[in-house]
């Protein structure tokens, strides 16, 4: 695959994978593209842990699944990302960024307008809506056959310094490979975001992963071979939409848009 189709076909996969598990080679070439990104220094600040024991990646789905419905629960997740969520094409086609929701489930259709609201959280805990979406999330993230637990070193990541920025920008110049290469091998990728969202859950999942003193957990994925049929998810969080090149980049100074171009330049 060229790398222009890599670039252009990477996505974020949000549904089940097949059960195979992910061969050694590709888990060793995934890993080996991740170690040719740039770090600053050649530091390689990133430390991963390839997970595939099924009662580790059982335990971590339960975590993944738990916090998932508590952050919904508790309308933590609306109130922290309520600003990237678009309910009209409209405003989607306007803005460009965020998430289109035009799939909801049917019981919460007739309340999209104020899904995010307080109100509507009270409605979804009524449904039952935080379990169902915890239980989807926990056997994505455990029928994964691979997770992949990203660190880096204590000793680059020293919040508040520049290292640490210079870090974090090496660890997602890593993934990105990783992501790509992901796309060229027929697997998928899916961020797992919830565990590290609540400290104590955090805390459980390091306990789980046995990082060291000396490195810090920053992101965990889930990642596997895609299956042919893939339908959308209950609720799908992901979306295509991209900027206009006019809304993200300037000529020489930040007071000149870059004109548009004809729509080929843009993606869907
Ligand atoms: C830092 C970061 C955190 C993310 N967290 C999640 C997540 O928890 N769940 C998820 O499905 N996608 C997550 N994503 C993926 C984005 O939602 C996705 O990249 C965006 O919607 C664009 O879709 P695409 O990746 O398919 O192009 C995350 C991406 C980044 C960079």
């Amino acid at each position: 695959m060229e790398l222009s189709e890599a670039i252009l076909r990477r996505r974020t996969a949000n549904g089940p994978f097949l059960p195979d598990p992910v061969s050694i080679e590709h888990q060793h070439r995934l890993m080996q593209a991740a170690a040719r990104a740039p770090s600053h220094f050649n530091s390689q600040p990133w430390r991963f842990a390839l997970v595939t024991d099924p009662s580790l990646r059982a335990r971590i789905g339960a975590i993944a699944g738990e916090t998932m419905a508590q952050l919904i629960a508790e309308g933590t997740f609306f109130r922290r990302y309520r600003k990237y969520f678009r309910f009209s094409r409209g405003e989607m086609d306007e803005r460009r960024d965020g998430v289109f929701v035009d799939k909801l489930p049917a019981a919460l259709r007739p309340f999209a307008g104020y899904a995010l609201s307080p109100f509507g959280v009270q409605i979804m805990r009524r449904l039952g809506v935080p379990r169902i979406l915890g239980r989807d999330n926990e056997k994505l993230v455990a029928s994964s056959p691979l997770l992949l637990a990203a660190c880096l070193t204590r000793e680059e990541y020293r919040p508040g310094e520049l290292a640490a920025f210079y870090s974090v920008f090496g660890l997602a110049a890593a993934m990105q490979n990783v992501w790509l290469l992901v796309t060229e091998l027929g697997m998928g990728i899916q961020f797992v975001s919830t565990p590290l969202e609540i400290p104590r859950a955090r805390a459980r999942l390091e306990a789980l992963l046995e990082v060291p003193d000396d490195l810090v957990l920053m992101a965990i994925f889930r990642l596997g071979y895609l299956p042919p049929d893939r339908p959308r998810p209950r609720i799908d969080w992901s979306s295509r939409h991209r900027k206009r090149l006019s809304q993200f980049v300037y000529r020489n100074t930040f007071r000149t848009p870059e004109p548009d171009r004809p729509a080929k330049d843009t993606a869907p």
